[in-house]
Formats: structure tokens, sequence, C-alpha cells
């Protein structure tokens, strides 16, 4: 059983993912972890991130694992646990561009399908209705106002004590925004079957109730 959950930055994903995954019973898939390992791993090695060559070539000596703990996913690269370390200023910016590679987007897609066939899962990205898991028999798309993900997006940074200002994550948000959803491969598109839920003025909780609910009737 596959729940798919796509949208853009800062629209709530990864924290209705746990929330959804966590009331389920299923694993949490967090997709962008990965392209973060490897936005990690090219940072790491001094290669740069628009190289696609270097990226590609790199891919070829890189191992990346996932682990589950308590129902927290951790990532390891070349059998180092790097969770830690994927979600600074650096690697998300790094992980937006290294996302649009193909080669890089080929790499990841065994190892995210891997841990689709060991259960249930809840995967959250930007193409995991649409690439990962297109069968998925329930996938969802989530929307925020743009106002609205720049103030949650900052709030999560402040709290991470990562600050910066608003207008600085206003324009790293759109800057990323604009190349995931523009990319030539598996843009951030919603898939045809999605059911849209504007998170704007929802609480994670309420959301979640939305999806159990979709979820239950089966429609
Ligand atoms: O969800 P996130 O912010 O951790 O994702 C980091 C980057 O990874 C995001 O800018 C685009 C890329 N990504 C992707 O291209 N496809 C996915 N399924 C998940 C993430």
């Amino acid at each position: 059983m596959i729940i798919a959950i796509d949208g853009p930055a800062g629209v709530g994903k990864s924290t209705v993912a746990r929330l959804l995954a966590a009331r389920l019973g299923y694993l949490y898939l967090d997709t962008g972890a990965l392209y973060r390992a490897v936005a990690w791993k090219t940072l790491q090695s001094g290669i740069r991130p628009t190289d696609h060559e270097s990226v590609t070539a790199l891919l070829t000596t890189t191992l990346i694992h996932m682990q589950f703990r308590n129902g927290a996913m951790q990532v390891l690269v070349d059998g180092s646990d790097v969770t830690g370390e994927l979600r600074t200023p650096e690697v998300t910016a790094t992980s937006s561009i290294v996302s649009a590679i193909p080669a890089v987007r080929e790499w990841l897609l065994p190892i995210q399908r891997q841990i689709g066939q060991s259960g249930s899962v809840v995967a959250e990205g930007r193409d995991v209705g649409t690439k990962v898991f297109p069968t998925a028999p329930y996938k969802f798309f989530l929307e925020a106002d743009a106002e609205v993900r720049v103030a949650r997006r900052h709030r999560e940074l402040v709290t991470a004590g990562r600050g910066g200002t608003v207008e600085t994550t206003s324009s790293d948000l759109s800057d990323r925004d604009r190349r995931d959803r523009t990319r030539s491969v598996a843009p951030l598109i919603p898939a045809d079957d999605a059911r849209f839920i504007d998170t704007s003025t929802l609480s994670p909780d309420q959301v979640v109730e939305q999806m159990i609910a979709a979820v239950s009737t089966g429609s």
C-alpha cells in the first residue's frame, strides 16, 4: 500500500506525511532526503552541482541507504549517517540543482521503489505520484498560498537556528520552486488522479484527517 504526497516546499508535506505514517503505522519515505544526500556528497566532493558530468560520475562511487528507527528515516551515505547534515541552506539549494540532472533521478528511482516493496509506505516528494509510484492507489497534491509557505519555511529555519531574513527565505523558496517546476525530467506537477488539498488555513492534523477520510472511504 502506497500513499503518495507531492507538492512544493513549505506546504507542510513532511509534517503531514510523518503524522499520517504514524497514524497508519506505515513507513515514512522522505524522498527529498535522498536528493539532499546526493547534494551532500556533491558538496563534500567539491564538485559544482551544475557540472552534470562530474555529478553523474560521482554516483558510480556512491552508496546511499535508508534505515528506519522508531518511524524516523535515516540516510546513510557510503555507510555514514548524514541525516543531521541534510537540512543546511547549502544542501537545500544544491539538492534542487542536482535533482534536475536526469542521471541522478534515474539512479534514485530503484532506491525509492525498493522501500515501496518493503511494506506500507507514505511517500512524500515532488514526483512520487507521477513517476516513482504512478500506480499508488492514493495520491495527494498539497498546495498553499505563497506567503503562508514562506512564513512556514521561515519559522522552520528559525526553530532550527538557521534564521536568515523573510526576504531571503522568500527568494530561496521561489528559486527552488521555479527549478523544481520547470526542469525537463519529472518536474513538479500533480498526477492526473491526485486529490488536491490547499493547506493554507488548515493545521497538519486537519490535513491528515482529510487524507484518512479519503483513504478509509476509498475515494
Ligand atoms: O522535499 P525537500 O525540500 O527535502 O526536497 C529537496 C529537493 O529535492 C527539492 O528542491 C527538489 C528535490 N526533490 C525532487 O526533485 N523530487 C523528489 N521526489 C523530492 C525532492
